[in-house]
């Protein structure tokens, strides 16, 4: 194995201006950039995100920008990696934080990218998703999945706050990302699936011939539902006790592209996953500890996030109990068969 390819400078003026002319380049000179040896090579950085540090500005968004001319009053989480203005926190995985003040809302649309709200402060927000009304209540996970019309409004009287993770940098990466406006959606008078067909772990409406279940059958994931099997697997299970989102009716992860894992550390516990294939970020529904990531240390409190780039090696330490969702890109890699995990 040749450590070192030929380079461009050893390549004759005349044919390198021949060459660009021609509309074509050598490869090998480029080679280990795109194919490195035995792991990719991240642009990704870990970043972290107070939430202490950011709320302010994005208060002060609210005061200086009325939602109209925002239609979604976001703050981006950019990558360290990829610098201030990054439209993605990891290769995959976009994150905003929106505001939304009572008595506005975010007028209806779709788009071909994924969404998935976690419910960061504030009571009295919701989303309509195919006409279907889901409350907001902190800690919750709301889908909107790619295509389906989705509205966003306040019926309460403080700040509502949410974190959106999207897999927006592969829509625009394929070229695939935009959305079409519609008007505000009518909303079905009932309770949302997670309080009707899905109210309970392993029973689902009964199946019946050409009534197939939606392709999405549950759109909220309450987080009082989430704790409680939490902190029962925890009690009774054996290591980190962590549950992945997953759609009741087929048992895959909840949307194509990312996957959702929520995590319990116990006061004072340490958490050393393998190292994975994915990126992943980590948003903090309570609790506080420090976690570890390629030798970075990141104090975290409530309602922070963080992120870890591919195969990073990762150790999460709890100074108190502790509740996280880990977004990740595993879904995507598994359908593209190359999902990973080595040992640390
Ligand atoms: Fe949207």
């Amino acid at each position: 194995m040749t450590e070192q390819l030929g380079t461009l400078e050893e390549l004759p003026q005349d044919y390198r201006d021949q060459m660009a002319a021609a509309g074509v380049a050598p490869l090998w000179p480029m080679m280990r950039n795109v194919l490195p040896h035995d792991a990719p090579k991240p642009v990704t950085r870990s970043g972290h995100w107070s939430y202490p540090a950011v709320r302010p500005l994005l208060l002060r968004a609210g005061e200086l920008t009325p939602v109209e001319k925002a239609e979604r009053r976001v703050l981006v989480l950019s990558d360290p990696g990829r610098g201030a203005g990054a439209m993605q926190a990891t290769a995959t995985i976009y994150l905003g934080l929106q505001l939304l003040l009572p008595g506005e809302s975010a007028p209806a649309h779709r788009h071909t990218p994924s969404a998935v709200r976690i419910v960061v402060e504030g009571q009295g927000g919701y989303t309509v998703v195919d006409g279907e009304r889901l409350a907001m209540e902190p800690g919750d996970l709301v889908l909107t999945p790619g295509g389906e019309w989705h509205d966003h409004g306040h019926d309460g009287d403080e700040p509502v706050i949410w974190l959106d993770a999207l897999d927006l940098p592969l829509f625009v990466q394929l070229e695939g990302s935009y959305a079409i406006e519609g008007d505000l959606q009518a909303q079905r008078n009932r309770p949302d699936a997670s309080q009707v067909e899905y109210r309970a772990a392993g029973l689902a409406p009964s199946r019946r011939p050409g009534r197939g279940a939606r392709r999405y059958p549950m759109m909220r994931y309450p987080w009082a539902a989430t704790e409680a099997a939490l902190r029962q697997m925890a009690a009774y299970g054996e290591g980190i006790a962590e549950l992945d989102y997953i759609n009741p009716e087929t048992g895959e992860d909840v949307l194509p592209a990312l996957g959702f894992t929520a995590m319990m550390l116990t006061d004072g516990q340490v958490e050393a996953p393998p190292l994975r294939s994915c990126s992943s970020a980590f948003h903090v529904i309570a609790g506080s500890g420090r976690c570890e990531i390629d030798g970075q240390v990141i104090e975290w409190g409530p309602k922070d996030t963080f992120t870890a780039p591919v195969f990073a090696r990762i150790r999460h330490q709890a100074e108190s109990e502790a509740f996280m969702v880990r977004i990740h890109d595993r879904p995507l890699q598994e359908k593209l068969g190359y999902y990973e995990e080595r040992a640390t």
